[in-house]
Parts: C-alpha cells; structure tokens; sequence
C-alpha cells in the first residue's frame, strides 16, 4: 500500500495485540493467521497496542524489547509491510485523544460489567487503576478512528467490539453518522486456546501466568516438551467433548487450526492410538507451523533500522486517517477548530 485514502473503496480490518508478553499460538491462531492475505478486499492497519499494556505495570525496557519483537513477529506471521499499515498505537497521538472523548459516551456500568476488567482487577488487586476501567473506550478508539468495518479478534475480546458499536450508536444518534458500525471477526477454529497447563485458562502471553503457553520463538523441543505435558484426561481415547475433555479437545482444535483437518478427520486418524502418539502429531504440526516465523523474525530483529522505518511510515499512513475521524469528531461536540 503506497498511500492511504480516506475516500478509498476498500473495506478496511484492524486489529491490535497488547505487546505485554511474548506471542503465543493463541495470539496467531485466534488473531494474527485471520489478518494476512485480506489486502485484497480490505485496507489493513494492524498495532501494537502498547498504550493498553499500561494498564498493568510493565518493566519498562522489557516493554520496548517485546513491542519490536512483536512488529518482527507480524512481518513473519506474513503481514508484508507494503501492503499492511503496521504501527505502533503510541506513536498516533489520535488513538489517546479520541479515547478521552469515547470516555465521556462510555457508561460506568456496561464499563463494570466487562469480563476482562473483572478478571484483571481480581489478578492485580493493589493496582485497579483508571486505565483498566476504561480501557475499553481506548480499544473503541483504536476501531472507530480508522472507521473499521471487520476486527479480527479472538472470543475473548467479542465483549469489547460489542461495547465499540454501542458507544458508536450512541455517539452516531446524537451527532449523526459520525463512525462506521465494526464487526467481529471471530475464527472457527482457534478463536479461545487454553493453557496446556490447565485447559480450563486461556493460554496467556505471560509466562508468571501461564507455564503452559507456547510462543512464537520458542525453539522446537521446548515446543515438543510442551505438549509431552500437556494436561489431559486419564481416558485414552481423542475425541472432541469440551465439557468432559478440556485438554484434549483443545490440542485437537490446536491440532486441526494447524493442519486443516477437521476434528472428525482427527478422531477417526487416532482411533486406537494412545495419547502420547497424539501429543507427538500436536507438538511436531505446532513446530512446523511456526518454524518459519521463528526464523524471520529472528532475522529480522537484526535489522533494527528496517522495524524503525516500517513502523514510522505505518505510523505516518495511520495517522492520516486518523486525523480525518478525529476532526470531525471534535467539530461534531463543539471544540473551536484548531
Ligand atoms: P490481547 O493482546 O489480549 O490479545 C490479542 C489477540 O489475540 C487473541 N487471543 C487469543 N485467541 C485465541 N486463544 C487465545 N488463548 C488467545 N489469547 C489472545 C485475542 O482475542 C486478541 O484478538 N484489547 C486487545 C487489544 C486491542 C485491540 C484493539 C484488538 C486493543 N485495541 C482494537 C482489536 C481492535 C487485547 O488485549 O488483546
């Protein structure tokens, strides 16, 4: 993508992912892999959504390290640069101001009701800041800024595109049709991985959280050994029941969004067959799944002065859509134009 227009025909896709830990296969199955090859239908932004990070208390240099790994890791994953808008949500000042605004038309009680803000405040009980109360009307900016028509996400963040189109309804039915209404994009197949510690928790970008999360760069027999222990059930017999059998219901969706075989196809192949031979298959398809993002991102990491004037040009084109919404919004609710 050489320039970005306003008017353009395309529909556009957004999406964004904390950079608050390292990637894993939830991140890729229930994000990332819906993102790439749409550039044809739609014009593309994709962020690291570093200001939402904030919210919980991140080690300053681990922050920084992990948002350019996570730009590598999004060129790797196959989102080609030319053709994705890739930015960093900090680095377009509009995300934070529009925030302020959709604050002001966010209510405080579809904010409290808010599965992730329940969950966080209950893990980080001596840090419930403001941030993590309204971080929802941030995300409701990062979408409507760029008048988003689909958001890629995985199941757990449904909530929040649901709350972006009623604070966009709200704000549209008192100023007119100021946003685009976003839908979301929710995958088939991986949409909610779980830990292979304990299936009954999605698998987490945290490591203190999450022993049993698989990254982008792990190395393959950390892979291997990670699903040797996966947690499964004393039955010894693959098949898809999530009420009953957490674990293995969630290698075989792992298994399936890995290899395109459906979960009939996967029962049928190891009928017979012990749990350790299933492991094997789950682990060696995880490994050659992510084997070449691995090796480009680490190639890329290398080139620091590419990642720089990747992100500064998709900061540049994000921008200038960006401003478009945010103008009319401040003229919508009466501030004197600049
Ligand atoms: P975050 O950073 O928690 O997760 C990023 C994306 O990965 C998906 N995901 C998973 N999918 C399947 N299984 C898992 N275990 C798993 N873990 C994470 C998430 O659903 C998400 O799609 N608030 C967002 C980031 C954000 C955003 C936005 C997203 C900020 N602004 C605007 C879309 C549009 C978040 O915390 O995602």
């Amino acid at each position: 993508m050489n320039e970005v227009s306003a008017s353009a025909p395309k529909k556009r896709m957004l999406s964004g992912i904390k950079p608050s830990g390292d990637l894993t296969l939830g991140s890729y199955l229930g994000a990332i892999r819906n993102w790439k090859g749409r550039e044809e239908e739609f014009e593309c932004f994709y962020f690291m959504a570093d200001l939402h990070t904030i919210t919980v208390r991140q080690n300053p240099a681990d922050l920084r390290r992990r948002s350019l790994e996570q730009l590598a890791q999004y060129i790797a994953c196959g989102l080609d640069p030319e053709k994705n808008v890739l930015f960093f949500q900090s680095h377009v000042h509009q995300h934070a101001e529009l925030g302020w605004v959709l604050n002001c038309y966010a209510m405080f009680g579809e904010l409290s009701r808010m599965t992730q803000f329940k969950d966080k405040s209950a893990k980080n009980a001596d840090n419930i800041n403001g941030g993590l109360f309204t971080y929802p009307a941030l995300m409701a900016a990062d979408i409507l800024l760029y008048q988003a028509d689909l958001v890629p996400v995985g199941d757990d963040q449904k909530q929040h595109v649901e709350l972006t189109r009623d604070i966009a309804k709200r704000f549209n039915g008192i100023y007119g049709d100021v946003f685009k209404m976003p839908e979301p994009y929710i995958p088939k197949v991986g949409a909610r991985i779980m830990s292979l510690v304990n299936p009954e928790a999605k698998m987490s970008k945290s490591e203190d959280e999450d022993p049993g999360r698989v990254t982008l760069m792990d190395k393959p027999e950390d892979i291997m050994r990670l699903f040797k222990r996966a947690v499964t059930d004393s039955e010894s017999c693959v098949r898809f029941d999530t009420e009953n059998k957490k674990g293995i219901s969630n290698l075989m969706s792992i298994y399936s969004a890995a290899t395109g075989l459906s979960l009939e196809q996967i029962e049928n192949d190891f009928v017979g067959k012990g749990y350790g031979d299933f492991k094997k298959a789950v682990g060696e398809s995880v490994v050659e799944l992510l084997r070449p993002i691995r090796e480009e991102a680490t190639r890329l990491l290398a080139d620091k002065a590419y990642l720089q004037k990747v992100c500064a040009e998709g900061a540049q084109k994000a921008s200038y859509v960006a401003e478009k919404t945010l103008r009319k919004v401040y003229k919508k609710v009466g501030f004197v134009a600049r």
